[in-house]
């Protein structure tokens, strides 16, 4: 078919009126039917997108067996703009015997981020739990341990450098009470593992964040106390330490956590990063309209509490919808912790997000 030279300069036209439309639309300057039209079919911007306009990020944990699920990955990769492995990346997973490297499974995870321009958050390199049985199955020496450490975490860190923006570097390193937890590292190497562990990590990527990650620390407390003293501490020494990771692990039957706020600015005044890392607001089963209209009001201020502060830097879920989530086989009877349910349905919780971040 001819195209006569009219059609396409009526065609460019219109497409130039179209294009300009949309920039009224867009600039919210657009009255009248067709724009009220125009704003009816506009997709509501994701929890990504919203979190943006406060220069943070919004993420979720994910697990390599569930990247089979498509609608499940379909609103992973769009919702969110950064993920975290939820086991992938654990020492059990990448070094499965001595000096044997496996990246399989958190490769998987950040070429995944990759497709759907996500960020990605290391975790976790030094951790008590979900280790491989060669490193538990036995006793070490200082010297040896040391030795283990040091590469497993300098081997990771640079096969991961560029490609992850932080590091959870130690989990869970305090017990409830703030002195230090028994693990083999703290009972053959001392304490000083812990900034060991950072130096190390730091020499192997000098550009990714190093984070102390950690459970029970949301309110201010005796094992906040014990991360906000060794914070302090590890600074003063010129330790690199960037950030403070807080799980955010919450259980309706233990009461929100009404110091958030203030203990997340107690840690950016030491001049830290803070984060939720791996948010869920568990319930004893079964679930009913009351209890998932508190966890909706935890969900709303536990966002609100990392908007007021403005070293928290961004949000995970430990994954984010119920199908997948870890509670219901560790704590038996409680679950429905997620803002999306089973079925993928958002949760007056992820509703109760979107109002925190200022979306409609
Ligand atoms: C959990 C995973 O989600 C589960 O799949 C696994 O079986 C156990 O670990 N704190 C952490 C996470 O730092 O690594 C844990 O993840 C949840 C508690």
């Amino acid at each position: 078919m001819r195209t006569s030279r009219t059609t396409i300069r009526s065609r460019t036209r219109l497409r130039l009126a179209g294009a300009l439309a949309a920039a009224l639309v867009a600039a919210g300057l657009a009255t009248g039917p067709a724009a009220q039209a125009d704003e009816r079919h506009r997709p509501a911007p994701t929890l990504a997108e919203l979190a943006q306009r406060h220069g943070r990020y919004f993420g979720s944990a994910t697990d390599n067996p569930e990247l089979t699920d498509a609608p499940y990955t379909a609103l992973l990769g769009s919702e969110f703009d950064q993920i975290t492995p939820g086991n992938g990346m654990k020492w059990y997973a990448t070094e499965p015997e001595r000096g044997v490297f496996d990246f399989s499974q958190g490769d998987e995870i950040v070429d995944l981020a990759r497709a759907h321009h996500q960020k990605v958050r290391g975790h976790t390199l030094v951790w008590h739990s979900q280790l491989p049985d060669w490193l538990t199955g036995r006793e070490w020496t200082a010297a040896e341990l040391r030795a283990v450490l040091k590469k497993h975490i300098q081997t990771q860190v640079r096969h991961y450098r560029g490609k992850v923006f932080a590091w959870d570097v130690v989990n869970e390193a305090f017990n409830e009470d703030g002195t230090y937890r028994e693990t083999v590292f703290h009972k053959t190497l001392g304490p000083g593992y812990i900034a060991d562990a950072l130096r190390w990590a730091h020499q192997a990527d000098p550009h990714v964040k190093l984070y102390l990650n950690d459970y029970n620390i949301e309110a201010i407390g005796p094992k906040s106390d014990a991360y906000h003293r060794l914070a302090k501490e590890l600074r003063a020494e010129g330790v690199p330490l960037h950030g403070i990771g807080f799980q955010t692990h919450l259980a309706l039957q233990y009461g929100y956590p009404a110091t958030l706020e203030e203990n997340l600015r107690r840690f950016s005044r030491l001049g830290l990063d803070t984060a939720l890392t791996e948010v869920d607001v568990r319930m004893q089963l079964p679930a009913d309209e009351t209890k998932l209209a508190t966890q909706a009001a935890w969900y709303r201020d536990l966002t609100k509490a990392c908007l007021a502060v403005r070293r928290c830097v961004g949000i995970t879920l430990w994954d984010y919808t119920d199908k997948y989530s870890w509670i219901p086989g560790v704590f038996p009877g409680e679950g429905a912790a997620l803002p999306w349910d089973e079925q993928l349905r958002p949760k007056p919780a992820y509703f109760a997000i979107r109002e925190a971040l200022g979306g409609r």
